[in-house]
């Protein structure tokens, strides 16, 4: 019995210790947490900061793993509502030709509603992804009847795919 409570204080003991030393080792100020708060910031009050901001490079990371290709099978849950080749069509949702890089809100041939109209936002990767994973949180009033797309990759895929159908797709770096 006292063997076992030995052991049990040793081995406390040892992870103590242990702990101590790989804190030593790996210790790093902290100085990711407080930029990005500031980047964060920095998105309310300025659009233009947001396109260099870290959250863009998340998604334009996933981009690596995923394609258009995918995007498109992504893109059938869109297609009920959206058009997205070249001359397409206004649907239940704006015709998305051509989306990305193009002011929210903005064909004329469209009645959208007042709360996309007032956002104006350009379609940077990142609004669109925000967009995306919840549409009704990121634009509120937004009258897009979609739940949205919970999977990073999805959103990323389905981003690439717009991004191709268009006259000058944005650049991917
Ligand atoms: C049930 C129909 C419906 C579905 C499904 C749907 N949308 Fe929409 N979408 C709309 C409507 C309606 C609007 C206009 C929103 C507004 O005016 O507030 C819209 C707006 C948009 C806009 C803004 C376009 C602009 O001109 O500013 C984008 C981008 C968009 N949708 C992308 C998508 C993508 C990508 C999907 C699939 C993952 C999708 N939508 C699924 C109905 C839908």
């Amino acid at each position: 019995m006292n063997k076992i409570i030995v052991s049990i204080v040793l081995t406390a003991i040892l992870i103590f210790l242990i702990n101590k030393i790989t804190d030593s080792i790996f210790y790093v100020e902290k100085p990711e947490k407080s930029a990005y708060q500031v980047a964060s910031v920095n998105n309310d009050a300025d659009t233009t900061t947001s396109e260099t901001s870290s959250d863009s490079g998340n998604i334009m990371e996933v981009f690596a793993s995923t394609s258009a290709a995918d995007g498109a099978k992504v893109f059938k849950k869109c297609a009920a509502c959206h058009s997205v080749n070249k001359g397409g069509k206004n649907k239940i949702g704006p015709a998305l030709w051509s989306v990305l890089g193009r002011k929210a809100g903005s064909l004329p041939d469209y009645k959208y509603s007042k709360a996309m109209v007032e956002y104006a936002k350009q379609w940077s990767f990142e609004e669109m992804d925000g967009f995306l994973e919840k549409p009704k949180e990121w634009i509120k009033g937004t009258k897009m009847g979609f739940a949205g797309l919970s999977s990073t990759k999805d959103r990323a895929a389905v981003i690439l795919y717009m991004n191709e159908n268009a006259d000058n797709p944005l650049p991917l770096n």
